[in-house]
């Protein structure tokens, strides 16, 4: 396998029950990547995401991380997956950060990010809190330590969750989502974190509807609509010039901040032209700057 390939995900499918949410998705991410993921409410992009590192598990297909198969299928078709031991040793390189907030409200943020490199990496308490307070300083919360989640906005608490994510040094870290639970004024000192994290050269794999911050801090963008990835390309080409018509509507109604139609409504027709203002976003997207 080419050593610059962190992910590699081919013929996924995920079924729940007799629903099939994920219908053959294939994709790779090379390292320092920053790959998006785009697509209407439903789509499978969660699904998708939480297959990476196996919180789900895929019906059929491959996944290898940091060239390691995950899982695969066998020749008479049945699925194959690592043992125990070795999916979690890659969780552990792998940091997932989440929708909604998921820090421990016993803990304090300087808790919350000690507790998995003292439990799975044994490090010593005083040297996991070295590390904690310069992570916590990086996320702008050197001063929020011994706060409790709840005594932190919603912004704050998905900054600590950051900081606890990297305290494991992964090689990968993937986000959901991360702003769509905090006031929009929030969102901003997130995605900041964020790419700053991708500036320093972190492989990320970032499921968003902020499409500013895909179009500047994305190298790639993929659409996936009804569980298939319909268009894929730089973030350039996919937000301002989409090839699919799907791909367009999304966009258009994104922008407008118009209802998508639900997961199974026939797709709206193209107006034939890239949405109006998507130039615009990826020409002009220096709003998480601030
Ligand atoms: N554990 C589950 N059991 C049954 N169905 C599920 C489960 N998890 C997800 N689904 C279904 O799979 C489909 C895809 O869900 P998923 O959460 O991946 O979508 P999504 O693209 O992340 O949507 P959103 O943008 O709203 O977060 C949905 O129809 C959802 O209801
Ligand atoms: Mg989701």
């Amino acid at each position: 396998m080419n050593s610059d390939v962190l992910v590699r995900v081919s013929g996924l499918h995920k079924s729940f029950g007799d629903s099939e949410v994920l219908k053959g998705i294939d994709f790779e991410v090379n390292r320092g990547e920053v790959v998006a993921i785009i697509g209407p409410s439903g789509s499978g992009k969660t699904t998708m995401l939480r297959c990476v590192n196996l919180l789900e598990r895929p019906t059929a297909g491959r996944i290898e991380v940091d060239s390691r198969v995950l899982c695969e299928e066998l020749p008479d078709g049945s699925m194959s997956f690592s043992k125990k031991a070795e999916i979690r040793a890659i969780r552990e390189h792998v940091g997932m950060v989440f929708q909604r907030f998921n820090l421990f409200p016993h803990f304090t943020a300087l808790e919350n990010v000690i507790e998995a490199p003292m439990a799975v990496k044994g490090l010593s308490r005083s040297d996991a809190e070295a590390r904690a307070h310069e992570l916590l300083e990086s996320v702008g919360l050197g001063h929020k330590a011994d706060s409790y989640p709840l005594q932190l906005s919603g912004g704050q608490q998905q900054r600590v969750a950051i900081a606890r994510a990297l305290a494991m040094d992964p090689a990968l870290m993937l986000f959901d989502e991360v702003t769509s639970s905090v006031d929009p004024e929030l969102a901003g000192e997130i995605l900041q974190v964020m790419k700053r994290l991708a500036q320093e050269g972190m492989t990320m794999l970032v499921v968003t509807h902020e499409m500013g911050f895909a179009a500047e801090v994305a190298d790639r963008v993929l659409f996936i609509d009804h569980g298939l990835i319909v268009e894929e390309g730089s973030a350039k080409q996919v937000l301002a010039n989409p090839k699919n018509a799907r791909t367009r509507a999304f966009l258009r109604a994104v922008l407008e901040r118009a209802p998508m139609a639900e997961e199974g409504d026939p797709a709206p027709e193209p107006a034939g032209s890239s949405a109006p203002g998507l130039s615009q976003i990826v020409e002009g997207s220096d709003d998480v700057e601030q």
